[in-house]
């Protein structure tokens, strides 16, 4: 695997590339989750790149970006295993030289969830996703579903911005408890990490529930309450909405999908299902 850095350098290892490229960027702070991209990437194409950048315009000034994980030697190697064959670790001025002013933002579908719990969180994602798919210019690019509207967002942005790459969503890898695999979750005690199973307990109670056609309202008030008996302090949304455009559903049809936010003890965690 190689390793660049500069901006230069990943332009002449993207030059030395002529095969099908496929980008998986991430955080790092990798784990199976991340690795379930990086494989079905080396199904989709010839060569696979990923990025790791712990991109500060996406967190807010309250979270967690001075103490995200950043665990690059680990991450390299992980990568290397998984048969990755380019890592491009910018630097922030690799990202953001000096003077930048370009700010990409998605309306619509990033106005609501996360877009309201955290205020320009989706035009950062924006704007580093699409600076690192023109920088790389992969043929497919891999997300997962476990950030259901980040996918929405990149895939609108790709779509409005012509960006010639093929978005690919992956299904959301889980611990057996259902826990969805998240870098966050290392800041969960031993408690904390117990009970945040009851997230996706929920999400598949509220599915099977709406699956038996139960009452949509009764379903998702009872979805909150399984939260808050176990132990989670905050639910920012527990919603049905459209699969495609984010919208809340008021009742079945189409794409549906259920969308989770909530927070136990300081850790803020996200999960979501299909119905
Ligand atoms: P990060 O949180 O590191 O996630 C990188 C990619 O891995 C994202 O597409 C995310 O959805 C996916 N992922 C995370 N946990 C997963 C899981 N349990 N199962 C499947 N896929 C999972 O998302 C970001 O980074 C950033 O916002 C980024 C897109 C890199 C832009 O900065």
């Amino acid at each position: 695997m190689q390793i660049v850095r500069s901006s230069e350098e990943l332009a002449l290892a993207r030059a030395n590339l002529s095969e099908k490229l496929a980008l998986v960027p991430t955080m790092g702070a990798l784990h199976a989750g991340h690795m379930a991209l990086i494989e079905e990437a080396r199904r989709r194409a010839d060569k696979v790149a990923a990025t790791i950048f712990v991109n500060p315009a996406q967190f807010g000034p309250n979270e967690d970006f001075g103490r995200y994980p950043r665990q690059e030697s680990q991450d390299a190697a992980m990568l290397e295993q998984a048969g990755c064959d380019l890592l491009w670790l910018p630097s922030l001025d690799d990202i953001y030289p000096g003077g930048f002013s370009t700010k990409v933002s998605v309306s619509g579908v990033s106005d609501r969830w996360e877009g309201e719990a955290r205020p320009g969180h989706f035009d950062g994602v924006a704007t580093v996703v699409a600076k690192l798919l023109l920088s790389v210019r992969p043929d497919v690019a891999l997300f997962g579903e476990k950030d259901f509207q980040q996918l929405a967002v990149v895939r609108r942005m790709v779509t409005d911005l012509a960006i010639p790459v093929e978005i690919v969503g992956i299904p959301t890898v889980r611990e057996v408890d259902g826990l969805a695999l998240s870098s966050r979750n290392a800041y969960l005690s031993e408690e904390e990490r117990q009970r945040a199973a009851a997230l996706p307990g929920a999400l598949t109670y509220a599915r099977d529930a709406i699956r038996n056609g139960d009452d949509l309202r009764l379903v998702l008030d009872t979805a909150r309450k399984m939260l808050i008996d176990a132990g989670f302090s905050r639910i920012d949304y527990f919603a049905f909405v459209d699969a495609a455009t984010l919208q809340p559903l008021g009742s079945r049809g189409g794409e549906m999908r259920l969308i989770a936010a909530a927070s136990i003890g300081a850790t803020r965690l996200i999960d979501n299902l299909a119905v």
